[in-house]
């Protein structure tokens, strides 16, 4: 499916009028009335050109003012294309309000060939955010043989062209990421992964390497979940994006992803069985991490990124490993497998172990549907950020607000290090020992054994990666989070 376009246009009337519609926001006042919001100037243009009055025709319908509710007001047809505006809520103005209303726009009008022009933000944070959520709203999947290739184009008032470019890089990178997502884990296994990588690497020239078979000897964790799965077995994918030398030292940062193409839990089969459906998007953490970096090389930050996937199915077969199996992580930590749904966290050990090792990196950073119980204190709007430098962690709240994927700074609680211990390996991955029902926080501490001494920071995301309904910026499925807040994050570096 293609995504919707974005252009940037003047605010002038001729280019304004040219589209098919119109796009203006509106505020609720506390005394219900109505204040309309944007480009004030080329808002009363149009008013008078169609000679409409908008307040009036907003009052009519009495709207509530919840970000996101639109209005669609006809507008009689000059010699100009367009013959309506869309006036859409803008609820308290702030930031995520302007995503909603802009999530909602796009929603309206997806799968449509319509061409909007819109005057919704001023503010070049509130424009960006603008152009990201409309493409995001409008985003769809669909593998129904009659689906048609139509999308919208949003040609939004914009100072600075680059703004928009911007916005559509980021935006089509959450895209690709959430096309990953959707994808059924009958089309993508641990190769087909590999496949979608090389192709991001040859658009973007990134080095790529991925390693298979044999070459996954030291990859206990990996070999013992994906092995489980006859064909084509696990991979391991690294893409490197290196900016051009300057002489100067410039930042390494790792990326990790969870890449489990499908859990089934294994041997230790997932319950409740209802969850097993939303397993598909289990590599949600791969996808971010892969379309991240193939958005650098456009961006062009000064700071080097690798992306390591770790990609494996979790089947349930003859080969699948065993509840009690002990096995041996890259760089040599054994550990007691006890629960074989648990497996994003050993795949995940493998490549912060080898991250650790060979890639030097000032900054890990881990980003994985890991565990059920993330789900439970923070819900769906926010994942989970493990890290235990406080500074980093406030840095990647406060980008993660101002890009739309919001984290909020979880605690790795020391008084829960016993439940990892095991009798006979150097760990246990469940945190079977002790009590302490703190899933997800006990994951945290299991992966914090293979990070050394660099600085690290975990996002479990197992309840913002997939969207239970069509709703805010997300269709049902994929949500593409992460993308956002490393993209922006990498870029203040
Ligand atoms: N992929 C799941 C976590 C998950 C659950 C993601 C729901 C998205 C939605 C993970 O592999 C898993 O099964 N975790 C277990 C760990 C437990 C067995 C220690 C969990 O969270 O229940
Ligand atoms: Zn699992
Ligand atoms: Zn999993």
């Amino acid at each position: 499916m293609p995504y919707a376009q974005l252009n940037s246009i003047e605010p002038s009337l001729e280019d304004i009028v040219s589209a098919d519609a119109i796009a203006v926001g509106f505020v609720k006042s506390e005394d219900s009335t109505f204040e309309l919001v944007g480009n004030i100037n080329a808002i009363s243009t149009i008013e008078k050109f169609f000679d409409i009055d908008l307040i009036d025709e907003i009052s009519f319908f009495q709207p509530g003012g919840k970000a996101g509710e639109i209005l669609e007001i006809p507008i009689s047809q000059k010699a100009t294309k367009a013959d309506r505006v869309f006036v859409i809520g803008l609820g308290d103005q702030s930031r995520q309000s302007h995503r909603l209303a802009a999530a909602s726009l796009g929603r309206k009008l997806r799968g449509k060939k319509i061409t909007v022009s819109t005057l919704l933000a001023t503010d070049s944070a509130d424009i960006r955010a603008h152009a990201i959520s409309v493409v995001l709203g409008a985003y769809t999947w669909t593998l129904k043989s009659d689906s048609t290739s139509d999308q919208p184009t949003f040609n939004i008032v914009s100072k600075d062209e680059k703004i928009i470019r911007r916005a559509e890089v980021i935006a089509y990178s959450v895209c690709r990421a959430r096309d990953l997502v959707h994808t059924p884990s009958n089309i993508k296994n641990p190769l087909w992964m590999a496949n979608q990588a090389q192709k991001v690497a040859k658009e973007g020239k990134l080095s790529i390497k991925v390693l298979a078979g044999k070459e996954l000897a030291q990859f206990g964790g990996l070999r013992a979940v994906g092995n489980s799965s006859p064909k084509p077995g696990p991979r391991f994918i690294q893409i490197t994006y290196s900016p051009k030398s300057t002489g100067k030292r410039i930042a390494h940062v790792v990326l990790v992803g969870k890449g489990i193409t499908f859990d089934t839990g294994g041997v230790s089969l997932k319950r409740p069985y209802d969850l097993m459906m939303a397993m598909k998007s289990d590599m949600a953490g791969a996808a971010a991490v892969l379309n991240v970096v193939g958005a650098l090389p456009e961006l062009k930050p000064r700071v080097k990124v690798t992306a390591l996937l770790m990609c494996a199915e979790n089947a349930l077969s003859g080969t699948s490993q065993r509840p009690s199996d002990v096995i041996t992580h890259y760089g040599g930590t054994t550990v007691e497998v006890l629960d074989t749904d648990a497996e994003g966290r050993l795949v995940l050990a493998d490549g912060l172990a080898y991250a650790d090792a060979k890639l030097n990196p000032d900054y890990l950073i881990d980003i994985a549907t890991l565990t059920g119980s993330a789900t439970l204190g923070l819900g769906r709007q926010y994942g989970a950020m493990y890290t235990r430098d406080r500074a980093l962690a406030s840095e990647l709240v406060a980008v993660g607000e101002s890009s739309g994927d919001r984290l909020w700074h979880m605690p790795l609680i020391d008084d829960y290090q016993d439940s990892l211990e095991s009798d006979i390996a150097d760990f246990n991955h469940t945190a079977d020992k002790g009590d302490y029902s703190a899933g997800s926080v006990t994951a945290a501490l299991f992966l914090e054994k293979f990070t050394g001494k660099r600085k690290w920071v975990h996002l479990d995301v197992a309840g913002t990666a997939r969207s239970e309904s069509d709703a805010g910026e997300s269709p049902k499925g994929g949500t593409g989070f992460g993308v956002r807040v490393l993209i922006d994050w990498i870029m203040s570096l």
